[in-house]
C-alpha cells in the first residue's frame, strides 16, 4: 500500500469512530461539581511569562494517583473569567515526548459557576500511588492593564499582570515554585510575601526574572493573589477578528488567499492628541515605541501577487518580495497606531496550486496549509476570534479534515455549499471557528481531504487532531505522487 493510501485508511478508521459518536468538546458537569480528590501534586513549578502581547503560562507537575483505583481524569481549575480569555491549551507528558499530546477539553462552561474546569485525559489510567509527569501550557489574551492607562506618546508604557502566588490547583500541592518572566528588567512594583527558611523573603529578583517559592504543602484551590508591573516598550496588538479565506481553484491551478484582519491596540490609551510632527522627532532620536508601525507578514515560498488594502484602499508603504527562498509581506499602516485605537485590513495573495495540493493514490484530494499565518512579530500576536473558511473545487465531497491545533480552540466546523453564477452544483465550503490562540501556533497545520466527483453528499467534516498528525505529514513526505497540476499557472 502506498502511505497516502494508508493514510486514507487511517482516515476511513477515525472518521468511523468519530462518526458513531461525535465528540463533544463541552460536557456540562453539575453546578456544584468538585474534582474527586484522587490526586496530589507531588512537585509543581509554574512559570508564567510576560514576554509577550498574551501571557503564557506552564504548570510542570508530578502528580500521583492517591486512590486505590486506576484514574485517568485530571482537572485544572479557572476562574469564569480566565475561562474566557484562555485559549491554546495543550498537555505533555515531560519525560516522554512521544507520547504526543494528551487529550484535554474544556469539561464545564456553566457561567454562573465560578470555578470551571479543563479536564486532562491521561493516555493510560495511573495505577494506585503511581507518578506521572505533566507539562501543561496555555495562554491568557487580554492579560494585562496599561498602569498608567493614559500616557504621551513619547512616554514609556508600562502594563500589570494579576496572578495567584500558588499555582491554580484542585488537589493538594506538596511542593511548588512560581516564577515570573517580565516584559522587560524595568519592574517598578512587585508583590512581596515574607520568606521562609533563609530566604527572608519572596520574590528573588534576577533581571527579568522574579521567583516566589519553594513552598511546602498547599491545600487543594490555594491561592494569594498578587500583582507585576513592568515596562513594555511594543505595542499590544490584539485580534479581535480574522477572517481566513482560501479558495482552491483545480481549474485555474491556483489558490487564493485572503485575509481580513481587525487588529487593536490594548496597551495605554494616549494622554493628548497625536502630534505627527513631535512623532517625527522622537523617531528621528529613539525608534523605540509602543504605537504599532509595521507588521511583517511571511507567508509560504511561492506566494505572489500579495495586496494590502485598508479603509481607504491600496496601501503603497507595504513591500513584497518574493523569491525560491521566502514570501515576506512588510505593511506599513498609513499611521502608527496608539493603545485603544483599531486598524481594520486586508491582504491578500496567490500561490500555485501544486505548492499546497496533492493527489492520493486513489484518486482523492489532500489540500495541506498552516491553519495561521499572519504576522509574526517579536512582542507576538493574539487572536481572539478566527473564522477559517476553505471554498474547495465543485463537487467536491468525502470531506476530512485534520486541525494541528488544540481540540479545545476550536469552537465549530461545518461543511456547506457556496454558490456563484458560474457554478452549477456549487463549490464545497468548509468553515471552521477557532478562539483565543496565539502566534504560537502559526506554523500549525490543515490538511483537508476530499474526492471529487458530479454528485455530491454533504456531511459535517470528520475532525482529527494532533494524535493522527505524524501520519498524514509522513504520507505527504513520502507520498510524491503526481499532482497533476500544470507548474504555469492559468488566467
Ligand atoms: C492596488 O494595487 C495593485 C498593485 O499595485 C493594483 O493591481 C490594484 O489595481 C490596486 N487596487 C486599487 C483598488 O487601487
Ligand atoms: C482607551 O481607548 C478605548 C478606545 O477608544 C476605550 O474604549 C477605552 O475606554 C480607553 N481607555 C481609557 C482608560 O481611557
Amino acid at each position: 500500500m502506498k502511505p497516502l493510501s494508508i493514510a486514507t485508511a487511517l482516515f476511513g478508521i477515525v472518521s468511523t469512530v468519530l462518526a458513531a459518536e461525535p465528540r463533544q468538546s463541552k460536557d456540562i458537569l453539575p453546578k456544584d461539581f468538585k474534582p474527586p480528590q484522587v490526586f496530589k501534586n507531588a512537585n509543581l513549578v509554574h512559570i508564567i511569562s510576560l514576554e509577550k502581547n498574551y501571557a503564557k503560562e506552564q504548570i510542570n507537575a508530578v502528580i500521583e494517583n492517591v486512590s486505590p483505583e486506576l484514574q485517568d481524569e485530571y482537572y485544572v481549575p479557572f476562574t469564569a473569567d480566565q475561562l474566557s480569555r484562555v485559549g491554546g491549551f495543550e498537555v505533555k507528558d515531560r519525560k516522554d515526548a512521544g507520547a504526543g499530546r494528551f487529550v484535554a477539553d474544556v469539561a464545564e462552561y456553566d457561567p454562573l459557576s465560578d470555578v470551571q474546569y479543563y479536564r486532562i485525559r491521561l493516555p493510560t489510567p495511573l495505577k494506585a500511588g503511581g507518578q506521572q509527569t505533566l507539562g501543561i501550557s496555555f495562554y491568557y489574551l487580554r492579560a494585562y492593564k496599561a498602569l498608567p492607562a493614559l500616557i504621551d506618546q513619547t512616554d514609556e508604557q508600562y502594563l500589570s499582570y494579576e496572578f495567584s502566588i500558588y499555582a491554580p490547583s484542585a488537589y493538594p500541592t506538596l511542593k511548588q515554585k512560581t516564577e515570573v518572566k517580565a516584559g522587560s528588567a524595568k519592574i517598578p512594583d512587585y508583590t512581596k510575601l515574607a520568606g521562609t527558611g533563609d530566604v527572608p523573603e519572596y520574590p528573588q529578583k534576577q533581571g527579568t526574572k522574579l521567583t516566589y517559592g519553594p513552598f511546602d504543602e498547599k491545600p487543594a484551590g490555594a491561592s494569594s493573589p498578587a500583582t507585576v508591573r513592568f515596562e513594555f516598550t511594543k505595542p499590544v496588538i490584539h485580534i479581535s477578528a480574522l477572517e481566513r479565506d482560501i479558495e482552491v481553484s483545480h481549474w485555474g491551478g491556483n489558490v487564493a488567499f485572503e485575509e481580513r484582519y481587525t487588529i487593536q491596540h490594548l496597551g495605554a490609551n494616549l494622554s493628548t492628541q497625536f502630534n505627527r510632527v513631535k512623532w517625527a522627532q522622537s523617531q528621528f532620536m529613539n525608534p523605540n515605541s509602543h504605537a504599532l508601525k509595521e507588521l511583517r507578514v511571511p507567508l509560504q515560498v511561492g506566494s505572489d501577487d500579495a495586496y494590502f488594502t485598508d479603509t481607504i484602499g491600496n496601501v503603497s508603504t507595504s513591500h513584497f518580495r518574493s523569491n525560491k527562498r521566502e514570501a515576506v509581506l512588510e505593511l506599513k499602516p498609513r499611521y502608527p497606531i496608539f493603545g485603544g485605537w483599531k486598524y481594520p485590513f486586508t491582504i491578500g495573495w496567490n500561490s500555485n496550486a501544486a505548492n499546497y495540493l496533492r493527489r492520493t493514490a486513489t484518486g482523492g484530494f489532500v489540500f495541506r496549509t498552516p491553519f495561521l499565518e499572519g504576522p509574526k512579530q517579536a512582542e507576538g500576536v493574539e487572536y481572539e476570534h478566527i473564522d477559517l473558511r476553505v471554498l474547495l473545487p465543485e463537487g467536491a465531497q468525502n470531506v476530512k479534515l485534520l486541525a494541528d491545533i488544540p481540540e479545545s480552540s476550536i469552537i465549530e466546523h461545518t461543511v456547506g455549499l457556496h454558490k456563484t453564477y458560474l457554478d452549477t452544483i456549487g463549490r464545497t465550503a468548509v468553515h471552521i471557528k477557532a478562539r483565543n490562540l496565539v502566534d504560537e501556533f502559526r506554523d500549525r497545520e490543515l490538511i483537508i481531504t476530499y474526492d471529487v466527483s458530479s454528485s455530491i453528499t454533504l456531511r459535517k467534516p470528520f475532525i482529527v487532531f494532533a494524535s493522527m498528525l505524524a501520519v498524514f505529514t509522513l504520507a505527504w513526505a513520502v507520498g510524491k505522487i503526481d499532482v497533476g497540476f500544470s507548474k504555469t499557472k492559468q488566467a
